[in-house]
């Protein structure tokens, strides 16, 4: 509220419940500034923030769908009124049936009203979304207030995480170690990739996760070269080895781990030279990660460290670089996408790019080898959070990830 204009009002919507067909719905999932900025985790609640509003009730307003016994009966509890302040510390709570008579008086007393586009880097949305809706209305309802951006505002703090969100972070990593350790001893030639998958799952709904925070990759062999495979549905071959991009969401917050190991246990010389390969660029690269780096300078570092990786793997030569497309770097053929993005509500988080990086910043570290014509492919990915000074703090550090201690593990 600090970073609005004066007289200005900003509204926030859940997320629709999707649906499949006939009855059936996708479970749902908030959208997370409403949830960021209340904590309210419910569908069809509102959230109007007015800082400069006449009535101090009216700085802030929540409005959720009127409850009852029957909905109770039948869909469980949804907040009350006293329940909405609760979770959210607003006090003024409306039912969303007050919402148009409510917000048009407010809107009497506003000049600007911000609206929450979605401008996210890799935003790639087709439909249209609650959000749309009432964009499209207001504008309709109230053609001559002025409109700003929500985003910017949003993008800047959620990109820079509280304690209680690092803390929530941390809790999501580490019911994640629990998944990937139980597969250390499950894994051996013959299992399918849904078999690991199924594992996961129970191991995080039984921390009290809802599950993966994004959809699993499980790519046994050849597999891995496909950086989006999720089919996960292939047999697991003696001599491969196996790129798990998996991790557990904990409050609505994700974790984001990539380990790749071997099927059978055990490393072959040239698996374990890639793998230690990528481990140097994961450990230079996060040492990359402190207060002021830019991000795509960070890219270009770690495109250099990655080179001289590829070189000594005998990948590339030195004519490979010398006559290289400075757009598209050689070290591109086997390393295509980037090596990090922040985290944190989103897997993909919101968060600023193109200014300097500060402390409490949570960003993925995960560079990757790609090589089809070995049938192979490696990736490994940590979370870790930028400190005000020295190296960032990983919180997947509890995760094993030397090969020794993998092989060790995996021969119990
Ligand atoms: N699992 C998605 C990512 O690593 O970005
Ligand atoms: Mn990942
Ligand atoms: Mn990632």
């Amino acid at each position: 509220m600090a970073r609005m204009q004066p007289k200005s009002i900003a509204v926030f919507n859940s997320n629709d419940i999707y649906p499949i067909s006939a009855d059936a719905t996708l479970p749902f999932e908030q959208h997370r500034d409403i949830f960021y900025l209340s904590g309210a985790d419910q569908e069809e609640t509102i959230l109007v923030l007015f800082p400069d509003a006449i009535d101090a009730k009216h700085r802030e307003v929540l409005f959720v769908r009127e409850t009852n016994e029957h909905i109770a009966v039948w869909e469980g509890e949804k907040l009350s009124k006293e329940k909405a302040t609760e979770v959210s510390e607003i006090q003024s709570i409306y039912w969303l049936s007050d919402f148009d008579k409510v917000f048009f008086d407010l809107m009497t007393e506003a000049e600007t009203i911000y609206f929450n586009t979605n401008e996210h880097y890799r935003q790639a949305v087709e439909l249209q979304t609650r959000e749309d809706r009432f964009i499209m209305a207001c504008k309709q309802k109230f053609p001559a207030h002025g409109v700003a951006k929500s985003f910017p505002i949003l993008q800047e703090i959620r990109g820079v995480k509280e304690a209680e969100e690092i803390a929530l972070m941390q809790t999501a990593c580490d019911i994640t170690e629990k998944g990937f350790r139980r597969l250390l001893s499950f894994i051996k030639p013959g299992v399918w990739e849904y078999e690991i998958e199924a594992e996961l799952l129970h191991e995080f709904v039984r921390n009290r996760s809802k599950g993966f925070a994004y959809t699993p990759i499980i790519a046994s062999g050849n597999n891995a070269n496909v950086l989006h495979y999720i089919e996960n549905n292939q047999q697991c071959h003696n001599g491969d080895m196996i790129l798990m991009d998996v991790a557990a969401e904990y409050a609505n917050y994700s974790s984001d781990l990539t380990r790749t190991i071997p099927v059978n246990g055990k490393f072959t010389a040239r698996q374990k030279a890639v793998y230690n390969a990528v481990l140097n660029v994961k450990n230079e690269a996060t040492k990359l990660l402190v207060p002021g780096t830019l991000w795509a300078e960070y890219h270009k570092e770690c495109g250099k460290i990655m080179t001289s990786e590829l070189l000594g793997l005998g990948l590339l030569d030195k004519a490979d670089i010398q006559n290289e497309d400075p757009n598209w770097p050689a070290y591109k053929k086997y390393f295509m996408h980037g090596t990090s993005h922040h985290i944190g509500l989103n897997t993909h988080d919101y968060g600023e790019l193109k200014t300097p990086m500060k402390a409490n910043m949570v960003f993925t570290v995960e560079p990757g080898i790609y090589i089809p014509e070995e049938k192979m492919g490696v990736r490994i990915e940590d979370d870790v959070v930028i400190q005000e000074s020295g190296a960032p703090f990983n919180l997947m550090k509890n995760i094993p990830i030397e090969v020794e201690e993998i092989e060790e593990l995996m021969a119990k």
